[in-house]
């Protein structure tokens, strides 16, 4: 259904088409290290993309925790990205992709695949009138801005959400009654090494959670506003930033709300957190903010990841045994594992592309079929 409205835009030709069946036979190969490192230099030297070793979640996201990671590959543009996206895939490596990285707690263990990071796909937003072409590793607050100068509304209260465009679109960002799904034209998205469009009456926009599947790597989209008065729009948009400020933890380290709200309750789970008294509540480098509940954050040098997740996991029992209520993670939990489960082939990658809930536990990627999905933020 999908597949019959996207519209492939452009091969990169960039020596990296596979057929379905070729990444498939791949899928199979159960790669050694030694290979797997050689396939994805030689990947990187073709598409033209740096590739590098060494680097740790705990400078890769906002909330500063998190293990090695085994490589980190940057593409600049969206025909970089979607090429070597392709091409990982077709060679069976596992991989996945983050944006900002304001909405990952990534745990402490080594991350055997490759992070595919889209900060610097970020080139320049494009305008045509009321619409906005825009690559997923723009900033969204620059977005804001940018659109609120030339006398456009509809993200006003996005503005000041501290993630990528890719991000807020895979899990369709939201603040202050608006949402990005709500001003998308279509969404450019790799597939097969190549960029497709998608409309965006095509996509599924929910609650913080959007219809985009694995291996789906979001690349830009293209927005349509409404022109407005731009004294109004200006106003909103100091409204919104002097709220955020006034109820939410700033400067500090921080993936925005950890919980959604339960879906279609009316409860604000951090009301509930502060409620229970929590605030302040502490484990190693991990604390409930003292400013809003629903935001853990992490202080000193010797914060751990696996701090946020004990604070995280003690804050649920407490309100399901209080409240009788499941609280979903909205932040997206990334697991590492042992180079040896991480090369196993599987089925299907259980991970943020699925079509499970957006945030929660996301097992590593397996080796072969990659995973996409610009993880970057919901929200601050
Ligand atoms: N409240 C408390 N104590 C707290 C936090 C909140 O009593 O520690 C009360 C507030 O005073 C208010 C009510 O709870 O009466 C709701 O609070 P707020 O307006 O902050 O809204 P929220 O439901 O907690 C949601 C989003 C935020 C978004 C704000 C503003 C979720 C999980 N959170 O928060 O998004 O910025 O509304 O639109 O949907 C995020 O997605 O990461 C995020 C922070």
């Amino acid at each position: 259904m999908i597949e019959n409205l996207i519209t492939p835009l452009f091969n990169p030709s960039l020596n990296v088409w596979y057929t379905t069946i070729f990444v498939m036979t791949e899928a199979l190969k159960n790669l050694d290290t030694g290979t797997r490192d050689r396939l994805i230099e030689e990947i990187a030297g073709r598409v033209g993309v740096r590739a590098e070793r060494g680097r740790r979640f705990a400078e890769l996201t906002s909330l500063r925790v998190g293990g090695s990671i085994d490589w980190v590959v940057a593409p600049e543009t969206e025909a970089e990205a979607a090429a070597v996206a392709g091409a990982l895939e077709a060679a069976g490596v596992a991989w996945r992709v983050l944006g900002a990285g304001s909405n990952v707690l990534a745990d402490d263990e080594q991350h055997a695949y490759v992070v595919l990071t889209m900060r610097e796909v970020k080139g320049e937003a494009q305008f045509d009138g009321d619409r906005i072409s825009v690559s997923a590793g723009y900033s969204l607050p620059r977005l804001c801005v940018a659109a609120a100068r030339r006398g456009l509304s509809g993200i006003e209260g996005l503005n000041g959400i501290p993630g990528t465009v890719g991000g807020a679109l895979w899990m369709n960002a939201g603040a202050f009654g608006q949402e990005i799904g709500t001003v998308v034209e279509s969404v450019r998205v790799a597939r097969g090494g190549s960029v497709v469009e998608v409309p965006a009456a095509a996509i599924k926009w929910d609650y913080r959670h959007t219809s985009f599947q694995d291996g789906e790597l979001l690349l830009g989209a293209t927005l349509r506003l409404q022109p407005g008065d731009g004294k109004e729009i200006a106003r909103r948009m100091e409204e919104s930033k002097r709220k955020r400020l006034e109820t939410q933890p700033h400067g500090s380290r921080s993936a925005g709300c950890f919980f959604k709200n339960p879906p279609g309750s009316g409860l604000s789970t951090g009301r509930m957190i502060d409620e229970m008294g929590m605030k302040g509540e502490r484990r190693g480098g991990a604390v409930v903010s003292d400013v809003h509940a629903n935001f853990i954050v992490t202080e000193g040098e010797g914060a751990r990841a696996s701090d946020a997740l004990a604070l995280a996991e003690e804050i649920r029992e407490r309100i399901r045994r209080e409240r009788g209520i499941e609280l979903e993670y909205e932040v997206e939990l990334w697991r590492g594992s042992s180079r040896e489960a991480a090369s196993k082939p599987a089925e299907a990658n259980a991970s943020e592309q699925s079509d499970a809930p957006k945030g929660g536990e996301v097992e590593p990627p397996s080796e072969a079929t990659g995973e996409g999905g610009n993880v970057t933020t919901g929200e601050d």
